[in-house]
This record gives structure tokens, sequence and C-alpha cells, in this order.
């Protein structure tokens, strides 16, 4: 959300003559929170049971902890964007490293009885790295893709850029997180309530181990029922996609961003939600797992992705991200693209004919990318 100036500085803007008046002040109208257009009185009673839940931050007596790492889906996905919270994760860099008997997620919190943390031991062969939240709006639409649009996109890479698909043990394909680990919207859910807050359910009725062996915390047994999952699952998968202005992609396309960043991609005509079948989702990703070279790598192996490989991050809502790629690393989109080169990514060649456009198409194709 914000307010800009309706200056006259648009490429074909009429040149307005030059008046004191005050500046016409034009509210862009951008709101968070915003449900798909066409969804019927139920699906919008489940859209704000869910979008309710993902506000509330959760108490000790629902179940959170004993070990967590914030309260509500809203501290690391602020108006559905990403952060401020976010999350880290403990790194064994060596064989001599320790081993991580309660996991590689800091979980730096602790309630219902927990009083030691978990945190990375310190020793020279374990680091830390940050991973800030992916958005939420339009996941949706990334699960109604349907799998041959994914498998045609690897099938269609065969140079240097060679995404593969995220194929889970179970042969399933993996779409969310930024390693692509999980198939669905729902099971994301069930492991953030987990991993992020310490919310037990029956998808995942286990507390996961910590280093004073509670097994369970103030909510004896499960924390959370399948319906409070599904109602959070359903809130992100109605969440409309942020309001976008028509831009010229031609610099996008010609300089191989779109190689990785397909633009769209038609979702599935079968799905549960009218709304959500036979749309052309423009999300902006293959949904493959590239490598993305030695300075994104972060030696983290994660479903069926390794260290140095990341999923193509959808580009949707960019202007509302605080900070850009996994970790935050960029602040604008030309760093962004420069983070994009380092050793073994296979982005290497597009970033460079991005480096050997003049400063007038540079700008054009950042315009485009920050309009998305
Ligand atoms: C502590 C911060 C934190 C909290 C709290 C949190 N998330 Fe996340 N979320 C993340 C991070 C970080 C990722 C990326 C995970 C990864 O791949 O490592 C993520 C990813 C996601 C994704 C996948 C998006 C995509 O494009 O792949 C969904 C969906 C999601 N979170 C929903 C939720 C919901 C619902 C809640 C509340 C129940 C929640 N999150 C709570 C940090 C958080
Ligand atoms: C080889 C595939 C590939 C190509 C080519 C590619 N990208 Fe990416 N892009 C990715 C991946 C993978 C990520 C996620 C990396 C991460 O999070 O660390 C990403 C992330 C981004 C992000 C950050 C999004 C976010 O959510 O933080 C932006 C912006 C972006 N790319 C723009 C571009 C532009 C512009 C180009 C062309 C100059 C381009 N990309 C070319 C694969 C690619």
């Amino acid at each position: 959300m914000g307010i800009a100036l309706a200056t006259a500085c648009g490429n074909d803007a009429p040149r307005l003559p030059e008046i004191a008046a005050p500046p016409i002040e034009r509210v862009v109208e951008d709101p968070s929170d915003a449900p798909l257009a066409g969804l019927s009185a139920e699906e919008l009673a489940r859209f704000d049971e869910g979008d309710a839940r993902f506000e509330l931050p959760f108490r000790e007596a629902q179940g959170l902890g004993p070990l967590y790492v914030h309260r509500a889906c809203t501290s690391c996905h602020e108006d559905d964007a990403r952060g401020p919270g976010a999350v880290r994760r403990i790194v064994r860099r060596g064989e001599d490293a320790p081993a991580l008997p309660w996991g590689d997620v800091v979980r730096p919190r602790t309630t219902a009885g927990a009083t030691i943390a978990v945190i990375a031991p310190v020793h020279p062969s374990i680091g830390e790295v940050v991973r800030l939240a992916p958005a939420v709006f339009a996941r949706g639409l990334i699960e109604a893709i349907p799998d041959a649009a994914i498998e045609a996109n690897e099938r269609a890479q065969r140079g240097v850029i060679s995404g593969r698909v995220a194929r889970l043990a179970d042969g399933r394909i993996g779409r969310f997180g930024h390693k692509a680990r999980t198939a669905t919207l729902d099971e994301f859910v069930a492991d953030a309530l987990l991993g992020d807050m310490g919310l037990t359910s029956p998808m995942r009725p286990e507390e996961l181990p910590g280093p004073e062996g509670i097994r369970d915390d103030a909510k004896p047994g499960v924390d959370v029922s399948d319906e409070e999952i599904a109602l959070l699952a359903d809130y992100v998968r109605l969440l409309a996609m942020p309001r976008r202005e028509a831009r010229d992609a031609r610099v996008f396309e010609a300089v191989g961003c779109a190689t990785c960043h397909v633009p769209s991609t038609r979702t599935r005509d079968d799905h549960e939600v009218p709304a959500l079948r036979a749309v052309d989702a423009a999300i902006y990703s293959d949904l493959l797992l590239h490598d993305m070279g030695d300075a994104l790598a972060d030696g983290i192996a994660e479903g069926a992705a390794s260290g140095r490989e990341w999923r193509t991050a959808p580009l949707v809502g960019v202007r509302h991200l605080r900070g850009l790629m996994h970790d935050g690393r960029a602040r604008t989109v030309r760093e962004a693209i420069d983070a994009h080169a380092s050793e073994g990514s296979e982005a290497n060649a597009v970033v460079e004919r991005f480096r050997a456009l003049g400063e007038d198409e540079q700008l054009a194709l950042i315009a485009f990318v920050e309009a998305l």
C-alpha cells in the first residue's frame, strides 16, 4: 500500500503546464488481504475465517511451544508478504561439526515449561543462514498448476539453464518453500505450525525434539485440528494476486529472465475451486529447481533440492517484499539480478546479457520487474 504523487513523469504521459497548485495525490489501491475474484459466499466465509487465524498470535493455552520461532503467521508474512520475522537455520560445514540432534532450525523462544532454546552450537564448523519468507499471495494458483506443465518446463530447458522438477520421495512434485520441499499448501501450513510455532496437528502429531526432552506443551495432545489447518490453507489458497499495471516485457524476455521466470502457466481445469480453474496464472516461475551458484548456495539439502539449488522465486508482488532473494541480501531488483551470478550459476549468461544492455534498457527491465 502506498501513496504516489501523480506527476507527469510517465513515458507517454502528456506534458502538463507547470502550476503552483499542490500536486494531486493518487492513492494506489493495492489492498493486501484481498480474496480472488469470483469466490462463492461459502469460500469467502472460509477465507475470512482463515484470515483471522493467519493474524492471530497463538498463546500458550492453545499449544504454543514448548519451543518456537514466532507466534503468528503475520510475524513473518506481514501483509501476506515477506518479513519482518525470519527463520535461521544451522549449517554443518565439515565432518567435525557437532551433530544437530534437535534439527537445524533455530528455535529461540521457550514457553510451557521449557527453558533451553535451540540455538547454533559455538563451533568453527557450524554456520548460520537466514531465510526470509516468500510471500503467500497467489499460492493457490501455484498449487493449481498441473504437474504436466512443470514437467514440460523441465523438458524445454536443455542448455546451461536446465531446471529440475522437485520430485519428492513419494513421487509428487514439490512446489512450496524456497527449495520446493512440499507438494500442497495444507502440508506446508502443518509444517509451519509445527516448525515455527510448536503447534501439533493430526498431520504432524509429535512435538519436535528439544534439549530438555519435553514431549508436550500447555495444551495436552494435538494442538490444532485438521479443520484449522484447512482454514489457514484456504486463506492462502484464495488470496488474490496484487494488482499489476501493464508494462513492456520485451527486455525481460530478450535477456532470458523468462526462461526460469516463466511468465504465465494455465491452471488445471478440474480444480475444486472454480476461481482457480483454467486461469492463466502469471506467477513468473517454472517451479523448477536451479543450481544458482556458489554465492547463493547454503549447503542445506531439502526435499529434492541440493545445497546449491533453489526454486525459481515466483515474481509476484515484488514491490511488497522487504529484501529480495531467500535471505533478503538484495535491496533492489538490480542487486537481485547481480546476486544471480556466481561460480556455477545457471543464470550467469543471462546476467551477462543484462549487464551488456544500455542504461535505458536496464531501467526498463527493472521497472518491469518492480511492477510485477
Ligand atoms: C518464523 C517465521 C515464519 C512464521 C511464523 C510462518 N512462516 Fe511461513 N514461511 C517462513 C519461511 C522462512 C518460509 C520459507 C521456508 C523455506 O523454504 O525454508 C515460509 C514459507 C511459507 C509458505 C510457502 C510459500 C511458497 O511460496 O513456497 C507458506 C504457504 C507459508 N509459509 C504459510 C505460513 C502460515 C500459514 C503460517 C502460520 C501458520 C506461517 N507460514 C508462519 C517463515 C514463517
Ligand atoms: C536460471 C534461472 C533463473 C534466471 C535465468 C533468472 N532467475 Fe531470478 N531467480 C531464480 C531463482 C532460483 C531465484 C531464487 C533465488 C533465491 O531466493 O536465493 C530467483 C530470484 C529472483 C528475484 C528475487 C525474488 C524474491 O522473491 O526475492 C528477482 C527479483 C529475480 N529473480 C529477477 C530476475 C531477473 C530480472 C532475471 C533476468 C535478468 C532473472 N531473475 C533471471 C532463477 C532465475
